[in-house]
């Protein structure tokens, strides 16, 4: 018995909310097959396109799928075969895709003794791990897809929130990695009043302009005073990209989870094209070389 899943990637943040939203990405994915063994142990029988430990106590495969063994009691084995086509260390939430498409590999096969939305605390035991921090807004709507918020982590509430447009995005991903646990640590651990005012109302605002499509609405709110002022000079060319992001019409630009990738959303495929290419250049001149995905958000 097996099954072969893709677990996709996803924006985490989406600027203004930091550990609370984040998007599914159609097509950008990494690949899971899991089948059951006859023992009872764990295997981690390949990993390509990533150069992570294949030890079941060190993945985050593994180490989510036991937390969801343990719990439902079951002693079964499996072995799991990964293949990453995005990298680790871009800001896409490889670690939560590998802990998602896990969980929900291994409870088909049980076959599904929990529902797909009661999955996620064993998936979040996996990105914890890798991590060193639990946060819900890449393992989320890895599981689950769209476009979720985490309303509270203690009890655990969170919810798919409807999309009204179909957005197109292009993700920048600059050939730096960076460490999603390096990255938590240079965000300030106290936010004033006025600060935390400020990010409050652009959250609620955005949520309002992906409901209504109100574009400008959208661009303004979706600044965040947490993350990226501190994140931004880990990625190069920040500022530029973001610039020619917007000259070329985008509706909404920031970081992806902890970066280095960015996100830049914009309702015109031409638009995002002409965004590409200026980008494209503009890294080209500073020797620096990227990759681009292009997704949708819905
Ligand atoms: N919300 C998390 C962070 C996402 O920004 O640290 C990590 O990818």
């Amino acid at each position: 018995e097996s099954v072969k899943i893709h677990a996709p990637a996803t924006v985490a943040n989406v600027g203004c909310g930091y550990d609370t939203i984040g998007f599914a990405l159609d097509g950008v994915y990494e690949e899971i097959a899991v089948s059951k063994r006859k023992d009872n142990q764990l295997v981690i029988q390949s990993i390509e396109g990533a150069d992570l430990s294949l030890d079941p106590e060190q993945n985050v495969a593994t180490i989510a799928a036991k937390a969801l063994l343990d719990h439902i009691g079951i002693n079964t084995g499996f072995d799991f075969q990964i293949k990453k086509f995005f990298k680790p260390g871009s800001g896409l939430g490889s670690s939560a895709s590998s802990a998602a498409g896990a969980v929900y590999a291994v409870n088909q096969l049980l076959p599904n003794p929990l529902k797909t939305s009661e999955l996620l605390p064993f998936a979040l035991e996996g990105e914890a791990f890798a991590s060193k921090s639990y946060h819900a807004d890449n393992v989320a709507p890895s599981l689950i897809g769209g476009f979720i918020v985490i309303r509270s982590y203690d009890p655990l509430d969170y919810f798919k929130l409807p999309v009204a447009a179909d957005l197109k995005v292009l993700i920048v991903r600059p050939s730096v990695e960076i460490k999603t646990s390096d990255a938590k640590g240079i965000v300030p651990k106290t936010l004033d009043i006025v600060t935390a005012r400020n990010q409050w109302g652009n959250l609620a605002s955005l949520v309002h302009a992906i409901h209504n499509k109100d574009w400008d609405r959208l661009k303004s709110s979706i600044e965040d005073f947490v993350a990226e002022p501190v994140r931004k000079s880990l990625i190069p060319g920040y500022d530029e990209i973001r610039t020619i992001a917007f000259d070329h019409e985008s509706v909404g630009f920031n970081i992806s989870g902890s970066g280095p990738s960015m996100f830049s959303l914009f309702t015109s495929s031409e638009d995002l094209e002409k965004a590409k290419e200026e980008i494209n250049k503009l890294y080209k001149q500073k020797g620096i070389s990227c990759d681009f995905f292009t997704s949708s958000m819905s």
